[in-house]
């Protein structure tokens, strides 16, 4: 065993017995909300509790965030970046710590949960790069002696309203680009991580104190949603709003936002499959796909929950599932433990909808083939452990089509060629990640093709889940069709203009227009 010490963890990241809920940078402050808890999944003990904010407190923090801007988006962008390059070094100076208590407030396995900072630590890299590249294109006039370039600024005020299963990535996805870009962010996290958040605001102090970083730059608001709800979403001092959570909080989202013609950066579900031709290379495949689908017990927005497999060679497939699963049963446990693989769900709910998904795959007239248990004694006293289940199942049926938030997956048939695979992938509502097993070049191209897979994300030889930081994330449909993290996402976070200068001395209209006065 080889496990660690959580108090210690709690001590080191200045978590205490009872935490303030609203900061704006370095301060805290005394709020007088409800006092909630955080309840680990792992053993279902509380970790610490929390004061919320009041309604008194979210205005007071708008109001910060609103007068900090006004200052942040003169610091030339480089300044900006070079306070993000220091976060990084914070943060990994906190990895161990910070990677232990998103473990042990998540449940994901230790491996994840350093992972989770370590794309912390790479988005930082990535915005400290893209602070000096923050850049406009120049275009051709039709009109003579004119200049026509484009240029970015800061935006405004970013509200960033993250999920449980990433608690803290998401936050640093957002929130390095956003502060390169000149805008500041008030930050939701998930009610049921709420000491991650903390965790991480603290860490970042210290970096904020030594180059006298304004207040209301990097604020974290932990409030109730009948204090911070749809009057967040309707707040029109907030230019931006990035959620990430299930396609029905998104579609509200989109809702209240939209109706004040506010932007959202939208991650909503997903329904990733993994397609195996019989091109595949099937021992690559297996290995590749078992992490997509149990990893961090299938609560990953981009975890696999459908395998698309050729009927020549399902039976074969799916043994070599079943088998790999048999292997992970003994590796099902405390998630702070490195012996273990597989940790617990989030909470009893998810445990409810893992239960109900393995009873309706069987209605709908598909079979289990291996788990769908809840685990129960020794070590498993949270209730929150089950056994990752495989499911043959038709791509129609209705629990099928839904994205169950945890470690069921559904092995589909299909014949004829990657046509027909392709058309299974893309026929269900959600498209977030996808993936293909070939070693066939035409497959593989026709996948990636424009009528290939409809997702925002596209693999080819590796699973659907674990995308670096560096390309765009996000998905098609109802996944919301937001983009977060690398490539040009940066760009949501400013607002573009468009620049035309007349050098000349003329005064030519545009589209040869004449208008002689
Ligand atoms: C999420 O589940 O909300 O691609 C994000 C991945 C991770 C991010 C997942 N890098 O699986």
């Amino acid at each position: 065993m080889n496990s660690v010490n959580i108090q210690e963890v709690l001590k080191r990241l200045g978590i205490s017995e009872l935490n303030q809920g609203v900061s704006t940078g370095t301060e805290w402050f005394e709020t007088q909300g409800a006092i909630t808890n955080s309840i680990s999944p792992i053993d279902g003990k509380e970790i610490a509790k929390v004061k919320n904010a009041t309604m008194e407190d979210y205005e007071m923090v708008m109001e910060k965030a609103q007068a900090a801007f006004k200052v942040w988006k003169l610091v030339p962008a480089p300044e900006r970046g070079e306070i993000v390059r220091q976060i990084g070094l914070a943060l990994r100076e906190y990895k161990d710590e910070l990677g232990a208590l998103v473990t042990y407030e998540m449940g994901k396995i230790y491996q994840e949960g350093l992972g989770e900072v370590q794309e912390m630590i790479d988005i930082c890299d990535f915005a400290v790069g893209q602070s000096r590249l923050i850049n406009g294109v120049n275009l051709q006039s039709e009109r003579p002696e004119h200049r026509l370039s484009e240029q970015y600024h800061p935006l405004g005020i970013v509200g960033i309203v993250t999920s449980y299963n990433f608690p803290v990535a998401v936050w640093a996805w957002n929130t390095a680009l956003a502060a390169i870009a000149g805008d500041v962010v008030v930050w939701k996290p998930s009610s049921k991580t709420p000491l991650t958040a903390i965790a991480t605001q603290k860490i970042i102090k210290k970096v904020l104190v030594d180059n006298n970083i304004p207040e209301g730059v990097f604020n974290l608001v932990i409030a109730k949603s009948s204090v911070m709800g749809d009057n967040f979403l309707a707040d029109k001092r907030i230019p931006l709003m990035s959620v990430t959570g299930s396609t029905a909080v998104g579609k509200r989202v989109g809702g209240i936002v939209g109706k004040r013609l506010g932007k959202t950066i939208l991650e909503l579900g997903g329904n990733n499959a993994v397609i195996i031709t019989p091109k595949a290379d099937i021992q690559m495949a297996i290995m590749s796909t078992v992490f997509g689908t149990v990893g961090t017990a299938g609560q990953r927005c981009t975890s696999t929950r459908r395998v698309i497999i050729h009927e020549s060679i399902f039976d074969e497939v799916k043994d070599k599932f079943i088998s790999a699963y048999k292997g992970l049963e003994s590796k099902i446990g405390n998630a702070l433990d490195q012996d273990y693989l597989i940790g617990p769900l989030i909470d009893e709910h998810s445990v409810s909808l893992f239960q109900n998904a393995v009873e309706q795959v069987q209605k709908e007239g598909g079979k289990v083939h291996f788990g769908g248990q809840v685990l129960e004694g020794s070590g498993y006293e949270s209730g929150n452990y089950v056994v990752p289940c495989i499911a043959e199942a038709e791509n129609h049926f209705q629990i099928v089509q839904e994205e169950t938030f945890a470690p069921i997956v559904y092995l589909i048939k299909y014949s004829g060629d990657i046509n027909n695979a392709i058309a299974i992938n893309n026929d269900v509502p959600q498209g977030l990640s996808s993936a293909c097993f070939t070693l066939d070049v035409r497959e593989a191209e026709t996948f990636l093709s424009g009528v290939g897979s409809d997702c925002g994300i596209a693999n080819v030889n590796l699973g659907t889940s674990g995308a670096e930081i560096g390309g765009a994330f996000g998905g098609e449909k109802d996944t919301g069709g937001g983009r977060e993290s690398g490539s040009d996402a940066w760009k949501i976070y400013m607002r573009r203009q468009t620049n035309t200068i007349n050098y000349g001395a003329e005064l030519p209209l545009a589209q040869g227009i004449k208008f002689d006065i």
